[in-house]
């Protein structure tokens, strides 16, 4: 869902600096063979990850939802040498098209792929992590809010990715669907949770960005 007009939208878009044309391939093939492709960060927010990771600098990133790489290799793409992005997908089907876009983008050394139910892995990581883009199933983004927080250094962050869900976080429904209130859960959690000081930014359908404190 877009919440600004489509003029607003395609201007924003043309004073961005554009995505690589392995990204554009990669965005078309996800169009044309995956189901759900607009699951997919795209060009705006690709670029807006790619400029916090440079902005960030991290060493050890985690990414919960790799689906066919695009976010991946976006925060990649803005990783110093000697960097790496952990990305963890539940879905082994994607996994060859993910290494194959790895490959083309010149990543593959910042990118390690894990393939199983991120609450299962994560667990097992033994990294501090600098950090943290949570964008898989929803009902469990407070869980993983849970699970990653004690691996984020202090000062790290942890962005996770639809917190505004299409705008239905603030629709008047008696009973929200589950996924709605899962992200309403996760935003309030995040919010009033004096370990973090966070911002949600309205890039796309919303961005929770919490930097950690302690
Ligand atoms: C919104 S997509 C990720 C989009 C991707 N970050 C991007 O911007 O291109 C969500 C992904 O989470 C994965 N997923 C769902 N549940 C999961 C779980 N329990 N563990 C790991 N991955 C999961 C799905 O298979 C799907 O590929």
């Amino acid at each position: 869902m877009n919440f600004f007009s489509e003029a607003l939208e395609a201007y924003i878009e043309n004073h961005t600096t554009p995505e690589p044309e392995v990204l554009k391939e990669l965005n078309r093939e996800t169009h044309a063979h995956v189901l759900m492709p607009q699951m997919l960060s795209g060009h705006l927010q690709g670029r807006f990850l790619k400029m916090l990771t440079c902005m960030i600098q991290p060493k050890q990133v985690l990414e919960i939802g790799t689906f066919t790489g695009y976010s991946g290799i976006s925060i990649a793409e803005g990783l110093k040498d000697g960097g790496t992005i952990h990305t963890i997908d539940i879905n082994e089907e994607l996994l060859a098209m993910v290494q194959k876009y790895v490959k083309e983008s010149g990543t593959e050394k910042k990118v390690k792929t894990y393939t199983g139910n991120a609450s299962e892995i994560i667990p097992t990581m033994n990294y501090v992590f600098d950090m943290v883009f949570i964008d898989a199933d929803k009902k469990n983004y407070s869980n993983y809010y849970d699970i990653v927080f004690d691996k984020v250094r202090k000062g790290g962050y942890i962005i996770a990715d639809n917190v505004l869900w299409s705008g239905k976080v603030v629709e008047k429904a008696s009973k929200p669907d589950v996924d709605t209130k899962a992200i309403m859960d996760y935003n309030n959690k995040v919010t009033s949770d004096p370990r973090v000081e966070n911002v949600l930014v309205p890039i796309r359908d919303g961005l929770m960005i919490a930097r950690k404190l302690v």
